[in-house]
């Protein structure tokens, strides 16, 4: 049973405070958790709670947060069993007692949840994938690596915010990250060549001053095909334009690229990319409120490419429900903190695998040294992962911890590959 909850203001890699807290058993088992937190959040996602009190940390301190875990929170769960997950999270959501866990704070809230059930793995002796998993838990997931950051992610024109490689056609993880890393760092070669900086955005990747998607798409291709890797046989492209940050008044505004497209028209840019390029995944290709813009891409390209919804569906298993019914979008971005419980999480994968959704885990651009999400991915057998590019810590620290789970796993480990982001036409 939970004998201890402590948090603490600790900082994430963009050096802004966030919660983090340990929970400790009877038995003396310790579960630690820092929460992550995104810049170009979804408009339903739960509400991360901040003090905005300007003297400290320009507003962005979490110290309410931190005293509602060590309040409030430690308060309603000390001597609740660890291992019941689903009571707890109950008793969390209860005690926020809104919709959008705005009143505690989702920081507040996923921080015990997530310690909790690492504090009961380490009771049980049993790494957190299987704890989780159970011992199916064997599949290693198809990384999708950023290499190239726009968007709210970096200080350049970019209209795009993520551009990736996914290594589809490696024997294993391990071969996975060697194949991301290689091509990384021919990227980094060609792009200093052609006298670009190479200097790296929020989540790792490199952030060039290129003007429009096209150019980067260009820049990925060579740089896979450069390093010796057959473009969409070994690695396909992988996209997340989150265009809910550039879509206004009914129109797609590509600022960057000096642009304005209609629905009609960004649909039909959208679908000639993918026919011009390997690119097997696009995330947010439509803006979270332009639902019958996703209906219509969905019908003219869902066959062919992974329509990944985030802002869309934040997460959550009501809206996720809404798109199965409504035909749209064909698989979900998976984070956490946009839903802020581990129990509502494993639901809302649960629920997209009976589907027929795909479900992709990722990180938030603002993370911290935690590598949960690498556990929860091969925990929940999704099969794909994106948490950033081959370099800073905050992003390979999940990569190696794959690495670890690999290596544990041995003989009985699978690699995804490219069948996990097949969808079904
Ligand atoms: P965020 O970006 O963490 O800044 O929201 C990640 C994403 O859009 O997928
Ligand atoms: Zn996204």
């Amino acid at each position: 049973n939970i004998r201890q909850i402590t948090g603490r203001q600790i900082l994430d890699s963009r050096g802004n405070p966030t919660v983090e807290v340990d929970v400790v058993l009877d038995d003396g088992s310790l579960g630690r958790a820092a929460v992550p937190s995104g810049a170009s959040t979804g408009a339903n996602e739960a509400v991360e709670l901040r003090d905005g009190d300007p003297a400290r940390y320009h507003g962005k301190g979490v110290r309410r947060a931190v005293d509602a875990v060590n309040g409030s929170l430690a308060e309603a769960l000390t001597g609740v069993e660890a291992e019941d997950q689903a009571r707890v999270d109950t008793i969390l959501i209860d005690v926020d007692g809104t919709p959008n866990k705005g009143r505690i704070g989702a920081n507040a809230v996923l921080g015990v949840s997530l310690a909790t059930a690492k504090a009961a793995a380490a009771a049980h002796r049993l790494p957190l994938y299987r704890y989780i998993g159970g011992p199916g838990a064997r599949l290693l997931p198809v990384p999708m690596m950023n290499i190239i950051n726009g968007g709210a992610h970096a200080d350049n024109l970019l209209d795009f915010q993520e551009f990736m490689i996914a290594p589809i056609g490696a024997e294993d993880f391990a071969e996975a990250v060697r194949m991301g890393s290689e091509v990384f760092h021919t990227l980094k070669k060609m792009l200093h060549g052609a006298g670009h900086n190479t200097n790296v955005g929020d989540e790792g990747g490199f952030a060039p001053n290129l003007r429009t998607a096209e150019e980067a798409l260009g820049f990925v291709v060579r740089a896979v095909e450069q390093t010796g890797y057959v473009p969409g046989e070994d690695i396909s492209i992988a996209l997340d334009p989150a265009t809910s940050e550039f879509f206004r008044d009914g129109v797609y505004d590509y600022a960057g690229e000096g642009v304005k497209r209609s629905v009609q028209e960004h649909i039909d840019y959208l679908a000639d990319l993918i026919t011009r390029y390997p690119i097997a995944s696009i995330e947010d290709p439509m803006a979270e409120f332009d639902i019958d813009g996703w209906k219509l891409l969905t019908q003219l390209a869902g066959d062919r490419a992974q329509l990944v919804g985030d802002d869309v569906f934040c997460t959550d298993v009501a809206r996720l429900n809404e798109g199965v019914r409504g035909h749209y979008a064909n698989s979900i971005l998976i984070k956490v903190n946009q839903i802020g419980t581990l129990t509502e999480t494993l639901t809302t994968v649960d629920t997209a695998h009976r589907a027929g959704y795909t479900a992709v885990m990722s990180h938030r651009s603002g993370e911290t040294e935690d590598t949960t999400i690498a556990d929860l991915a091969v925990g929940t057998g999704c099969g794909q992962i994106k948490t950033g590019s081959l370099s800073r810590s905050d992003r390979t620290a999940k990569y190696n911890q794959l690495i670890r789970i690999e290596e544990e796993l041995g003989s009985s480990a699978g690699y995804a590959g490219r069948r996990a982001l097949a969808v079904r036409s």
